[in-house]
């Protein structure tokens, strides 16, 4: 698939799963108090966050609902300038519930930022962040991220969910594009 596309595998097909059962594990634990109140409400934000939202919400050992956002920044191709549209919005209300925002990848840590006083203004019980994948601009940035799988070098990647140009979702792991291919 993709021949020649993918310069490199930087996250494999396994060490994906193994992150993903070890952040399960994790908020499975953190939560087990809280699904007495209420389902954990997983917030997936469309559409690179699907791929890791589905594999997660089946290696949580707790029941979890399933609501998804679609937003769009303003900005040029590669960075977002934190002005944020809502493409989609939730299907319900999430006050008085646990929510936790699913996102693929943390860049700049802008768009994360407007979503999260966004959510925060609904009224959730309580509000936290889980993101595959984050790079070391969002480590500058006070974005309060609980729970993250890799931190990952200032490379544009793609697979497990990440495109470009809507391309290369549907690979199972996460690398990095051969320049000629946006030539
Ligand atoms: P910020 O900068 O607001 O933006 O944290 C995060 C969003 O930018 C996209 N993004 C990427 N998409 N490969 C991608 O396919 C990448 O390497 C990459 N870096 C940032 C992504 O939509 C993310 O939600
Ligand atoms: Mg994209």
């Amino acid at each position: 698939m993709y021949d020649g596309d993918i310069a490199s595998t930087l996250v494999t097909e396994q060490a994906i799963r193994d992150k993903i059962a070890e952040l399960a594990a994790q908020i499975g634990a953190d939560y087990a108090s809280e699904q007495a109140e209420s389902d954990l409400l997983l917030v997936g934000v469309l559409k690179g966050a699907v791929m890791f939202m589905t594999d997660l919400a089946r290696a949580l050992p707790l029941p979890v609902q399933l609501e998804f956002m679609a937003v769009s920044s303003y900005g040029s191709a590669t960075s977002s300038s934190g002005v944020v549209r809502i493409l989609k919005d939730l299907d319900r209300d999430i006050a008085g519930r646990h929510v936790l925002i699913v996102e693929d990848i943390i860049d700049s840590g802008l768009t994360l930022s407007w979503l999260l006083k966004n959510l925060e203004s609904r009224q959730p019980a309580s509000l936290q962040v889980v993101t595959l994948l984050r790079k070391p601009d969002a480590v500058k940035v006070d974005v309060p991220v609980k729970y993250v799988g890799f931190d990952i070098p200032n490379e544009f990647v793609v697979g497990y969910g990440l495109d470009y140009a809507e391309r290369y979702r549907d690979l199972p792991f996460i690398g990095t594009l051969d320049p000629a291919v946006y030539a």
